[in-house]
């Protein structure tokens, strides 16, 4: 099975990329997430085969909303786990975070590669205007079919290779980030919200509810992106960094 986490459509495209090429079709992991984040009833995937999960980086390690998916999850003993992080610039310590994860639920780490995408953090950094994200797209597309020959001919993957320190030091920034920045108190919407309701739909830990037709955020957010930039009339800011930056609706957005 390609399980596939994406705020914002690279991770998708990846997942999609990698599924059709090995004769599958890609999952979301996002519906999964919402059911458990309401009834808490565990999903059991039993067919016994190779499983990849594809996802962003965050704070160079793979998104929590991946990781809480996998850990909520039960899989069969010793599957053969593939692990795939989109990343603006650099997958980070993934390698040991995805390698600690599968041990810890019995799977056979086959390893972690990374793939640069375009860059979709609105909220801290200037996204790319289309032409520049398409190149980084086409670069991408020959690095993410080596990745998927390797899953054909269940071959390791080759990994990142971390620095001294690296892992203990971003661990530490990490953990802070997610606990004092990834907060929602600076999202605000504009009078060219029309309440589709889209922001509520994309968001994956159901963190937002409209009220009066206007979208307002709980506190459950990983930052995704999702709902800014996925907004079809650009009616999401957050606090003045996004303020006039083109939005990213990933590579077929
Ligand atoms: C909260 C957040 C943190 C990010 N941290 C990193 C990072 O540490 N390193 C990096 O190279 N890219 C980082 N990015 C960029 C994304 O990993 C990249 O754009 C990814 O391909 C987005 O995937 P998606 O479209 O499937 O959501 C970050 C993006 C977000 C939203
Ligand atoms: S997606 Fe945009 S337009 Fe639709 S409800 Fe949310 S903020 Fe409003
Ligand atoms: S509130 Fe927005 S940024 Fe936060 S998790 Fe939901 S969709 Fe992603």
């Amino acid at each position: 099975m390609v399980f596939y986490f994406s705020g914002t459509g690279n991770s998708k495209f990846v997942a999609e990329r990698i599924a059709k090429a090995i004769g599958q079709e890609a999952t979301d992991v996002a519906p999964y997430i919402r059911s458990y984040l309401g009834d808490k009833e565990e999903h059991v995937f039993d067919k016994d085969e190779v499983y990849v999960f594809v996802c962003p980086s965050y704070m160079s390690a793979p998104a929590r909303t991946m990781t809480f998916f996998i850990e909520s999850s039960t899989f069969p003993a010793k599957i053969k786990s593939y692990f795939v992080i989109t990343c603006a610039s650099s997958s980070g310590i993934s390698t040991r975070v995805d390698r600690e994860l599968a041990d810890k639920k019995g799977m056979d780490y086959m390893g972690t590669a990374q793939v640069v995408m375009p860059q979709n953090y609105i909220a801290l950094f200037t996204t790319k205007d289309k032409e520049d994200n398409q190149k980084i797209i086409d670069a991408a597309i020959p690095e993410i079919d080596q990745i998927t020959d390797k899953i054909k001919n269940l071959a390791k993957l080759e990994e990142r290779k971390l620095y001294f320190l690296e892992y203990p030091t971003t661990v530490g920034v990490r953990d802070m980030y997610y606990k004092h920045f990834m907060k929602t108190k600076k999202f605000a919407v504009t009078d060219a919200c029309v309440g589709c309701g889209k922001c509520v739909k994309v968001c994956p830990f159901n963190n937002i509810v409209l009220a009066d037709n206007k979208p307002s955020w709980g506190g459950n957010c990983t930052h995704c992106m999702a709902c800014i930039n996925q907004c079809p009339k650009n009616a999401i800011e957050y606090g003045k960094g996004s303020a006039g930056k083109p939005r990213y609706r990933g590579p077929e957005g």
